[in-house]
């Protein structure tokens, strides 16, 4: 049965993230937004509070916490600022628990420290430019050279991609075994044959540093396989089945902060002599708002609690992202709607939140990519 009976530390956690989402972000979100700018204080403080490594293990300096507390945290900070918080699930969902879960030890102890307290971020490179929703077709190559593999190809739309210290890049071993043959690397980013294109002028999460990454004849390690040879393209599958998790908290959250400055601004705005929150017109809007998201909430947070109990959480991870990132879209248009033309200004910053929810159906595996995990999951017997 699930238990929603929240933890002192649970809630401790997602009241400080909504302190420092409301006392940190919020006052230079709409700048950074607005010049595309890298959020580097942010990002520092958000490492030195734990949000960057919140479920790693202590000893590699994480937070040790659960997946709930995570998407609690998750969900306040991106009611406020969405550029900080895909960084902060890229970091946490792909980068760190891909390592922690299926990287050496000697990988964990030269990486997930740096990792986990924010002094290095990482990426996650599985799309290319004819690579995206069907994942498979990797044109990268890893051609195996002995002791190491020889990396070629171009990586795209990489969230982190230009300021990432580390990159973790899937890249085709063996044509011949499809995607079989592929493999996860481990990249520093400083070395040589490693090239980073423009920065991605984008519609939302403007301050968010996506960029293409080319990779010329880079030596990489054979120690920085993860996992064993072929394993790579697993490895993605199983690491975005928990991101799309930390993707449908970033949808809850947009939707969820939308939601808030249009209840907010309902009760301080009058019309026809009376609060517009207290006219029909809008108070249905609030109520179909308000359980909209509620749903939402409800399968982020079975989606996180499963795999807090150590069961299969695919098909709710998939679900819960679909679910959120369609309220997201559908309520901050509507959070727009109730606040007039002033919604429509970016001072009110509500117009950003919808500019940053149509992401949330693309990224991590776009709606269609969802209807086809959640099918597939059914039709196989998923039990949850
Ligand atoms: N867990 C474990 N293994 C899985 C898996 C999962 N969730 N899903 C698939 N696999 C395995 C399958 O079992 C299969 O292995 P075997 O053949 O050995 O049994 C293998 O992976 C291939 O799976 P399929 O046969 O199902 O492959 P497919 O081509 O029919 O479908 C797909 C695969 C689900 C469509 C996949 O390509 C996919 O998820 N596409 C979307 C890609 C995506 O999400 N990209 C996001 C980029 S990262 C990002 O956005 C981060 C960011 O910057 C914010």
């Amino acid at each position: 049965m699930i238990d929603f009976s929240f933890t002192d530390e649970q809630l401790a956690v997602k009241e400080a993230a909504r302190e420092f989402a409301q006392s940190v972000l919020k006052p230079t979100v709409i700048d950074r937004d607005r010049e595309m700018r890298w959020s580097t204080d942010e990002i520092r403080q958000m490492g030195e509070l734990g949000f960057l490594g919140m479920m790693v293990d202590p000893k590699y300096s994480g937070g040790g916490m659960d997946s709930l507390s995570y998407v609690m945290a998750l969900e306040e900070i991106s009611k406020i600022d969405n550029s900080c918080s895909v960084l902060m699930s890229v970091n946490n969902s792909l980068v760190c628990t891909g390592i922690e879960k299926y990287g050496s030890d000697e990988q964990k102890d030269r990486y997930l420290s740096k990792l986990s307290t924010g002094e290095w971020i990482g990426c996650f490179c599985l799309s290319e430019p004819e690579a995206g929703s069907d994942a498979t077709s990797q044109r990268t190559t890893a051609i195996d050279m002995g002791d190491h593999y020889l990396l070629n190809g171009t990586k795209n739309w990489i969230t982190n991609g230009g300021s990432a210290n580390l990159h973790i890049v899937m890249a085709q071993s063996d044509a011949d075994a499809g995607h079989r043959g592929i493999n996860a690397l481990l990249v520093e980013a400083d070395w040589d044959g490693v090239s980073i294109g423009a920065k991605e002028d984008k519609l939302g999460i403007r301050a968010s540093d996506t960029h293409t990454i080319m990779y010329s004849d880079v030596k990489v390690p054979k120690a920085n396989r993860i996992g064993d040879d072929g394993f790579g393209f697993k490895f993605a599958m199983k690491v975005l089945s928990g991101g799309r998790i930390g993707i449908a908290a970033q949808a809850l959250g947009i939707a969820a902060g939308a939601y808030e400055l249009a209840l907010d601004y309902s009760k301080e705005r009058t019309a026809f002599g009376k609060p517009i929150s207290q006219h029909q017109a809008i108070a249905f809007k609030l109520a179909d708002m308000e359980t909209d998201i509620e749903a939402a909430r409800l399968l982020v947070y079975k989606a996180a609690w499963l795999k807090d109990q150590g069961l299969d959480y695919t098909k709710t991870g998939s679900q819960a992202k679909l679910f959120a990132s369609a309220q997201a879209m559908k309520h901050s248009v509507e959070a727009i709607q109730v606040l007039g033309g002033y919604g429509y200004v970016k001072e009110y910053h509500v117009e950003r939140l919808m500019r940053d929810a149509k992401i949330t159906q693309i990224y991590e595996g776009t709606s269609e990519i969802q209807h086809l995990v959640i099918s597939r999951e059914i039709l196989r017997g998923n039990l949850y």
